[in-house]
């Protein structure tokens, strides 16, 4: 049986399904290089595990490698690879206890995902917290006047990025839990993941993507130098005190630069995340492409995700809105091509918007679907008659036998009509029901 393994699960006796990779090395030997079958990379491209004629003998011959030693598994690890996928029926297994990343007997995950969302939920979630715990100390550290431990962030950047290869539905789905901190680690967070996400469907060299992570996640870290009180003012600005807001942009790079162990391109990205297309922003007034591609697209990020957080002097815009207030102003303050990119990432409807249907059901958006946004799975709340249900009914519109006809007709505001989406989304998951009560 065909097992995808994080490379950390690797042990000497497991057969790696591979190919071989065979490069021109300019003399008469050709180097020849290892590329197993489903293998993810998030270190750098340029590593890559060199085989000797025997091993790619037996490579051709045996459709794969078997893994013969503790040092093969040590150059494995040294070339990058994150996810491997190893065949049980010709080699060693996992031990007990320790789970391949998808459950091989179910039928496979949708295209552009290794592992299915639910899969990779928990182990996203568990990312996130960590992640954004390590922010917070990252941010506390900068602001009591020690250095930045680049070495943990560049560490928290590469898990975030391998949970993104793996799914990214399931980092992006919790994007929409947004808590107030007062550097906002969680919003920097949510801006990193929606933005790797972004950079993924755009095609992005997956040993690349770490860089823009760890840019993203440090873009606001030059709040720290802005004063607490100003920082957290809940009413509206004095034009000094929102000068010196909009200083923080300039700290994030200034900080960075400091710091050292950062590149320029990251310090662009995190510098110029307030810039617009059309040079109304700031700190310099970049228009166009003078702004880092990764940093217009931290923008619209950004932008997307204070929109949707409430705050002491807002409420939340719902999702399906702030989406609309990108669109409406791609091309003038957004790159469109990233607005575009975007939607499509977090799809027509995200994960915990609220929706009515075209029989008048209230529901909660509660999985997304790859391969149609249109018709995710919902946790449906209310009969068509309104009146609520006595446990959730879990119902994937793309399955016709339980839609039923059921289609998504509008969007509601959660706070108008008095639904409590972290709580619902809690209450779908314990509760829920994949089949109709009325049906029983
Ligand atoms: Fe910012």
């Amino acid at each position: 049986m065909k097992k995808l393994i994080s490379i950390k699960n690797l042990t000497a006796g497991m057969f790696l399904d591979a190919d071989v990779v065979v490069e021109e090395s300019g003399g008469e030997e050709p180097g020849r290089f290892l590329e197993p079958r489903n293998a993810v990379r998030t270190g750098s491209g340029e590593k890559r595990a060199r085989l000797t004629g025997k091993m790619h003998e037996r490579i051709e011959k045996n459709g794969g490698l078997m893994v013969s030693s503790d040092a093969l598994v040590d150059r494995l690890r040294e070339t990058g690879l994150s996810m491997v996928t190893i065949d049980t029926d010709k080699g060693g297994d996992l031990p007990d206890g320790v789970k391949p990343l998808t459950d091989p007997t179910r039928k496979p995950p949708p295209p552009g995902r290794l592992v299915h969302y639910d899969e990779e939920l928990e182990r996203a979630t568990e990312i996130r917290d960590a992640t954004t715990d390590t922010l917070k100390e990252a941010m506390a550290d900068v602001a009591s006047g020690k250095g930045v431990d680049a070495e943990k962030i560049n560490a928290a950047s590469a898990v975030i990025t391998e949970s993104v290869l793996r799914n990214v539905d399931a980092m992006v789905s919790l994007t929409r839990i947004k808590k107030h901190d007062p550097y906002t680690a969680m919003h920097c967070m949510n801006v990193c993941t929606l933005v790797i996400a972004v950079a993924q469907a755009d095609g992005v060299d997956p040993g690349y993507l770490p860089i823009i992570t760890t840019a993203t996640l440090l873009h606001d870290v030059g709040k720290t130098r802005v004063p607490l009180e100003i920082l957290n003012k809940p009413g509206r600005f004095e034009p000094s005190e929102l000068e010196e807001m909009r200083k923080h942009a300039l700290y994030s790079g200034q900080i960075m630069r400091e710091e050292g162990g950062f590149n320029d391109e990251q310090v662009a990205i995190a510098e110029q995340h307030h810039e617009m297309l059309n040079g109304k922003g700031y700190p310099y007034g970049l228009k166009g492409d003078e702004i880092h591609p990764y940093a217009r697209m931290t923008a619209v990020a950004d932008v997307y995700d204070a929109l949707t957080a409430k705050r002491v002097y807002k409420p939340a815009m719902p999702m399906y809105q702030a989406l609309m207030v990108l669109h409406k102003n791609r091309g003038t303050e957004f790159d469109e091509h990233f607005v575009e990119l975007f939607v499509k990432a977090l799809g027509v409807y995200p994960v915990g918007s609220v929706v009515e249907l075209n029989n008048k059901e209230i529901a909660v958006v509660y999985e997304p679907n790859p391969e149609n946004s249109r018709k995710p799975t919902l946790g449906i709340l209310t009969m068509a008659t309104g009146k609520q249900r006595a446990a959730p009914f879990i119902c994937n519109l793309a399955k016709r036998s339980e839609a039923e006809g059921r289609e998504i007709a509008k969007v509601l505001d959660p706070e108008k009509v008095g639904v409590d989406v972290d709580q619902t989304m809690e209450q779908i998951k314990t509760k829920g029901e994949r089949t109709e009560r009325t049906r029983r």
